[in-house]
């Protein structure tokens, strides 16, 4: 039977991440993988996660199955985070797999609903994007401008002029804040003519909230989606647990699908779980328990919201040391700018020759296209960084 199967295509994040792994060089510098990383390179588990994951091993009493939605509170807890509870009272919702599951489900969720959909995610987006919600949730995927053509800044009327064109046929994906592979995001008036776009157009936003906490925090991180949640009649949401709680490996999300009609959302639960049914039987309980207890402590919530904020500042304290260190050097001010960007990633303007030199003469990793994960720079290294950065002009 595999006899004539080809290999598959390699995702050039993960096999950067391999790359990176099996080269032997001291002093190599990881900016491919999206992962938090701290002034040591390691990307830590919060405080709040170990207890909670201690409490947890100490009072389970059973590993029996959960059910098709997963835990119902962990869902509950985590939409009043994203986008406040009158909003989350309109959804209906499903624990996922991260927040990767989050929208192959919700991708499945249109299809089941209206097969000819077309889906249109931003230009650029996450590479993974147009595979998993093309070719693995089988919709069909277009582009969007999102980035004047230089990539210095958003084309919000670039993007605003393409969404005017859509209507009920086709759901718009929106990176809820930290845009990757950019970084750079929506002003609130450009949220708000996304939001009557939306509303005077008839699409269906579905938000990749990923990267919730990384930007401005929180709350702040999600104005843009709670705007055009409040506009519209349906919106569908996957929230990731993995950068926001750190709970990468242990896969926790959530995808939400906000149907303002109670009666149209009974149908909608019921669906989230039979795609549920149909692809992972049930999700695991153990992380989205740990995040559960997080939200629903006090003193457990103000450390994690503590640490995340922590985590926040440094990004950003890491983005402008690297802005200042390149700008007096010669070239230097032609990556100036990293600082107007948000979260973890920059995207740099390289040739792909000039990333292979940053790989094949300092070690230096970078995501094809000039992806940079800020978080991967670490104090010690930023500076080298620039200098090789400088080096290619
Ligand atoms: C990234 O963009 O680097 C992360 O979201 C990790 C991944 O799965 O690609």
């Amino acid at each position: 039977m595999f006899a004539t199967l080809s290999a598959a295509e390699p995702d050039v994040i993960l096999s950067l991440m391999a790359a990176f792994r099996a080269d032997p060089r001291p002093g190599k510098v990881d900016l491919g993988v999206g992962v938090y990383r701290d002034a040591a390179g390691q990307t830590p588990i919060f405080a709040a996660i170990r207890d909670a994951e201690a409490r947890l091993l100490a009072t389970q009493t059973t590993k029996t199955y959960v059910g098709l939605t997963g835990d119902m509170g962990f869902v509950a807890a985590l939409g009043s985070l994203s986008f406040g509870d009158a909003l989350a009272g309109d959804c209906a919702g499903a624990q996922s797999v991260g927040g990767s599951g989050a929208l192959y489900v919700l991708a499945r969720l249109i299809r089941a609903a209206a097969p000819q959909t077309v889906l249109h995610v931003p230009t650029p987006t996450w590479p993974n994007h147009r595979n998993l919600l093309g070719q693995g949730a089988g919709l069909r995927v277009e582009g969007y401008p999102y980035l004047t053509p230089d990539g210095g800044a958003v084309d919000a009327p670039g993007m605003i002029a393409a969404l005017k064109q859509l209507g009920p046929g086709d759901a718009v994906v929106l990176h809820a804040s930290c845009h990757n592979p950019s970084g750079l995001d929506l002003n609130h008036a450009q949220w708000a003519e996304i939001a009557r776009s939306a509303a005077m157009h008839g699409w269906l936003p579905l938000f990749d909230a990923a990267y919730l906490g990384f930007g401005a925090g929180p709350t702040d991180d999600a104005a843009g989606m709670r705007m055009v949640m409040e506009a519209v009649p349906e919106a569908l949401v996957a929230v990731s647990c993995s950068k926001t709680f750190g709970m990468y490996r242990d896969r926790v999300g959530a995808a939400f699908a906000m149907v303002k009609s109670a009666s149209a959302r009974a149908a909608v639960q019921d669906r989230l779980a039979a795609v549920n049914r149909e692809h992972l039987s049930m999700p695991p309980d153990h992380g989205a328990s740990a995040v559960r207890m997080v939200l629903e402590d006090d003193g457990l919530r103000a450390s994690w919201a503590a640490e995340l904020e922590g985590m926040r500042m440094r990004i950003d304290r890491l983005r402008r040391t690297l802005d200042a260190d390149l700008a007096p050097l010669p070239g230097g001010q032609r990556w100036c700018g990293l600082s107007g960007g948000k979260g973890l990633f920059a995207t740099l303007p390289l040739s792909p020759a000039q990333i292979g030199v940053l790989r094949a003469d300092h070690a230096i990793y970078v995501v094809p296209g000039g992806r940079i994960n800020v978080a991967g720079l670490s104090e010690a290294v930023a500076g080298r960084v620039a200098a090789a950065l400088a080096g290619l002009v």
